[in-house]
């Protein structure tokens, strides 16, 4: 494998050529892979061939495959990969209004995957298959280099804090009725510092999400109006990279240090992408995250 990078924006992020992401194993391409994931924060693989089980087998690498729906398959159901979809078992798509098309719709708000679970994700490997002409892009934005760029006034309002994560909270914000329904109230409310740092690296990034809440020292409003502020400065489009989909394309992303988010598409029109997280684990610095008031 002879393996080249291209840029896809110039804080973060790179377009990698020279990879059969359905050859890659622990052996062949993986340190690789990982190294750049650590360094970039974001990977865009175009026009992939890749199988299902190639999918779970190239998550796998990276950790533990995330099962949001463990609690509710029968004994002996297996596990299916999650799919972002507006297609429904009988192929037409879902309307507007619907809870299904308002879920999608809260993932339009600049999130992290999985900050409501006890084990938040490390990565998400997103797969297009079936793509929109218009709209439907997913955007990325770097955590870290906004937080590097942040003015130290600012940072200081929240270094050193923890900070509450609720799926309720992000679903609340399109609709509560949404939010009331029982799959966005499985997990009790979550505590992470506000900056996650990469252990390998040593890189520091601002960890916030739609889902965030409340923040240390700070009643809800203040918290709001901050988490608001800083996940603003972090998105400003200098730190975004927006990706019109091709089917094939592989979007890997590491959630420590970047925000992400879907755009509209016209909703008579289907789009399906497969998404497999990954848990984090300590040895990506989710002790770390856990212990608040450590970030000096
Ligand atoms: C996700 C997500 C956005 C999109 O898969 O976690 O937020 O563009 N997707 O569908
Ligand atoms: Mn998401």
């Amino acid at each position: 494998m002879t393996i080249t990078t291209t840029p896809l924006n110039p804080h973060f992020g790179v377009a990698v050529e020279g990879v059969a992401l359905s050859d890659v194993s622990t052996g062949e391409g993986y340190p690789e892979i990982r190294a750049l994931f650590e360094e970039h924060s974001a990977l865009l693989f175009r026009r992939q061939e890749i199988t299902d089980a190639q999918h779970m087998a190239l998550a796998t690498l990276f950790g533990p495959i995330e099962d949001r729906k463990a609690d509710e398959r029968k004994p002996g159901q297996a596990f299916e990969i999650p799919k972002v979809s507006n297609v429904k078992d009988d192929g037409s798509t879902t309307a507007e209004m619907d809870h299904h098309t308002l879920h999608l719709k809260a993932n339009f708000l600049w999130h992290c995957d999985s900050t409501f679970m006890p084990q938040p994700a490390l990565t998400n490997l997103l797969i297009a298959r079936v793509v929109t002409e218009t709209g439907g892009a997913t955007e990325l934005a770097s955590t870290r280099a906004g937080w590097a760029a942040m003015p130290e006034a600012l940072k200081k309002r929240i270094r050193g804090r923890g900070v509450w994560h609720a799926y309720r909270h992000s679903r609340a914000k399109i609709s509560p009725e949404l939010a009331a329904q029982a799959m966005f109230n499985k997990w009790p409310d979550q505590h992470w510092n506000a900056i996650w740092t990469n252990p390998v690296n040593g890189r520091e990034a601002l960890y916030l999400a739609s889902h965030s809440f409340k923040v240390d020292g700070y009643d809800e409003a203040e918290s709001q109006a901050l988490i608001d502020e800083m996940i603003g400065f972090c998105t400003r489009p200098e730190y975004v990279y927006s990706h019109q989909w091709q089917v094939g394309d592989v979007l890997i992303w590491d959630q420590r240090a970047v925000l992400h988010r879907g755009t509209p598409w016209p909703y008579d029109k289907p789009r399906t992408l497969s998404s497999i997280c990954v848990s984090a684990r300590p040895v990506d610095g989710l002790d770390a995250l856990a212990r608040i008031g450590e970030t000096a």
